[in-house]
């Protein structure tokens, strides 16, 4: 990043993931799961880290970036033949000269994006589908805010409505219902 300043690496909190200052917020009357201030209080819901997009929401994408890899899956769920499970780790592993899509565990997001930062210069693109409630988190504050959608290589796409995200057996999300929250594309390209 030029311009003077700082890159989100250097600014970011390291994986812990904060639930307090400003990453805190009423969750009075919203049924939202794996929220930093549930995840603190009783752990993350696999269930909910476990949630699958929906063809309808990924063949587009998968046609209009190619991907080639999905770094955060497992066996059942991987939108890619090449993929990161838990096991192998797509935190720790390499995503040099992919063209990576990634819908991570909800429950610990900072981690996810400081490694697609990490990555960034040697991927060929990296698309990543987010929650778009969360815009007041640190992670969001310091290393999506400053650097998005000002020609430099980070761009954001607000979907429309609420996806219908699938669980295991119902894969499709086809009677499975959506989401409490709108999502945003967070998608990572050099020029
Ligand atoms: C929200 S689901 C995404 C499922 C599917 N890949 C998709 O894109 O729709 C997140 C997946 O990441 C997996 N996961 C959790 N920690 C991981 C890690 N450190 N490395 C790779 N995958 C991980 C979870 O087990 C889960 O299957």
């Amino acid at each position: 990043m030029s311009g003077g300043r700082v890159h989100p690496c250097q600014l970011r909190q390291r994986p812990t993931t904060s639930t307090r200052g400003t990453d805190s917020v009423s969750l009075v009357r919203f049924n939202i799961q794996n929220h930093p201030q549930q995840v603190a209080k009783r752990g993350a819901k696999d269930s909910v880290d476990e949630r699958i997009t929906p063809p309808a929401i990924f063949e587009p994408l998968r046609e209009r970036f190619g991907f080639t890899i999905d770094v955060a899956a497992s066996q059942s769920n991987a939108k890619c033949g090449t993929y990161f499970d838990r096991e192998t780790d797509g935190l720790a592993q390499s995503w040099a000269a992919h063209a990576v899509w990634c819908n991570p565990p909800y429950s610990d997001i900072a981690p996810w994006v400081a490694k697609a930062w990490d990555e960034f210069e040697a991927t060929r693109t990296i698309v990543m589908l987010l929650p778009a409630n969360r815009t007041e988190q640190r992670w969001w504050q310091r290393m999506v805010e400053p650097y998005r959608d000002n020609g430099k290589g980070l761009t954001t796409e607000f979907l429309p409505g609420r996806i219908n995200f699938g669980v295991p057996g119902n894969e499709e999300g086809k009677w499975h219902s959506s989401a409490p929250f709108g999502c945003v594309l967070v998608i990572w390209r050099r020029s």
